[in-house]
């Protein structure tokens, strides 16, 4: 069959689409004929630092989505035929994150899903929500399970709180209409006015050009009376990470989500003291939180928000729109 491999670190030269053996099927697992996968921005870091343990070559991608084939020994909960995604960790069915799950992740430790047929373990998968096509669904394991974690499992977002996201990339749009979809009121930032035109377009409330504000924190406390945002998506790292906290209210919750600055950086403890405010962790989510998100999804039939679409023989060109920052929520590639 054919797979996206990265054969070598560094560039996304090293990405080279290979013929590769058709993976064997085991007792409890299922064979899946991939439809569609969708990029993330640690499928761009894999292509440039290689993660301890990581296999080389490697097929990469978490997300994917596409139909049943064949199953393994003992499977009962699936059949040939049915539309399925792929959840991002293969061992983590439910209650908390555990040290054995960070070693499940598909593109990660595993094979990810940019490849003809992948094996799946029965429990990681779950169904797709009726109305989404495969590359609607392929947006869901990653990006969205991430902002649905933060922002409701973690979060307990109701109505009439803010939610600060910070650009407009997968994790944050998804994020906007989660958190739309709970009522609260969206603050959203952008290097981009057209781009937070068509955030407001989603239902954004406010909208602040962290370019031509780089002291956005500032924003934040006079759009929200000095109160500052309940919720901040922390999606930047330690370039961002000082002023989401300042941006935090009294009580408030920092997600802390991701590196998209680097990974280094030293915070002063003071203000998240001082406000009270929490500042966690969280590395996507459960299968059961896959699950539970995906009901929501599917009573408010929301529509993922896509870029665009590349064809499986172009992949390469999705990783080099995302290095790119052009693009606005899911670069999805159809297989
Ligand atoms: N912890 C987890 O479980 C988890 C899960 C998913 C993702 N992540 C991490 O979260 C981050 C976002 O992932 P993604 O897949 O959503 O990425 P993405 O789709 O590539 O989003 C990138 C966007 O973020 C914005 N951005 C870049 N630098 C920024 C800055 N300094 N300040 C504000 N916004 C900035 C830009 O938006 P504009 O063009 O609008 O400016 C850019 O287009 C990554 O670091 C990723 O590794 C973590």
């Amino acid at each position: 069959m054919k797979a996206w491999q990265i054969q070598h670190r560094g560039s996304l030269e090293g990405l080279v689409l290979a013929d590769v053996p058709r993976p064997e099927l085991g007792d409890g697992q299922v064979r899946v004929r991939m439809r569609a996968a969708s990029v993330n921005y640690r499928d761009l870091i894999a292509t440039r630092i290689e993660r301890p343990g990581a296999l080389t070559p490697l097929i990469p991608c978490s997300d994917g989505a596409g139909e049943v084939v064949e199953v393994g020994a003992g499977v009962t909960k699936w059949k040939a035929g049915d539309r399925v995604i792929g959840c991002f960790f293969q061992d983590w069915d439910s209650g908390r994150i555990r040290r054995e799950v960070m070693r499940s992740d598909l593109g990660g430790p595993l094979h990810g899903v940019l490849a003809q047929e992948v094996i799946f373990r029965e429990n990681g998968l779950v169904p797709i929500p009726e109305h989404l096509s495969f590359e609607q669904a392929s947006t869901l394991p990653c990006a969205a399970l991430t902002a649905w974690h933060a922002l409701v499992e973690n979060g307990r977002v109701c109505a009439g709180e803010t939610v600060l996201l910070l650009g407009t990339g997968g994790v944050s749009i998804f994020a906007l209409q989660i958190a739309k979809m709970h009522g609260a009121r969206v603050i959203i930032t952008s290097s981009s006015d057209a781009k937070l035109a068509k955030a407001r377009e989603l239902g954004a409330d406010d909208t602040i050009n962290y370019r031509t504000f780089p002291d956005w924190q500032v924003r934040v406390h006079e759009l929200t009376n000095k109160r500052g945002a309940d919720h901040v998506v922390e999606v930047g790292g330690w370039g961002t990470l000082e002023k989401s906290i300042e941006s935090v209210a009294y009580g408030g919750q920092v997600h802390t989500i991701g590196v998209l600055t680097g990974f280094e950086g030293k915070i002063n403890p003071w203000q998240i003291i001082a406000k009270s405010a929490c500042v966690c962790g969280l590395y996507v989510g459960s299968r059961e939180m896959f699950e539970a998100m995906n009901r929501a999804i599917s009573l408010h039939r929301i529509e993922p928000v896509i870029d665009r679409v590349f064809n499986f023989a172009d992949a390469r060109a999705a990783f080099a729109r995302m290095e790119s920052g052009a693009h606005f929520g899911k670069l999805v590639v159809r297989i």
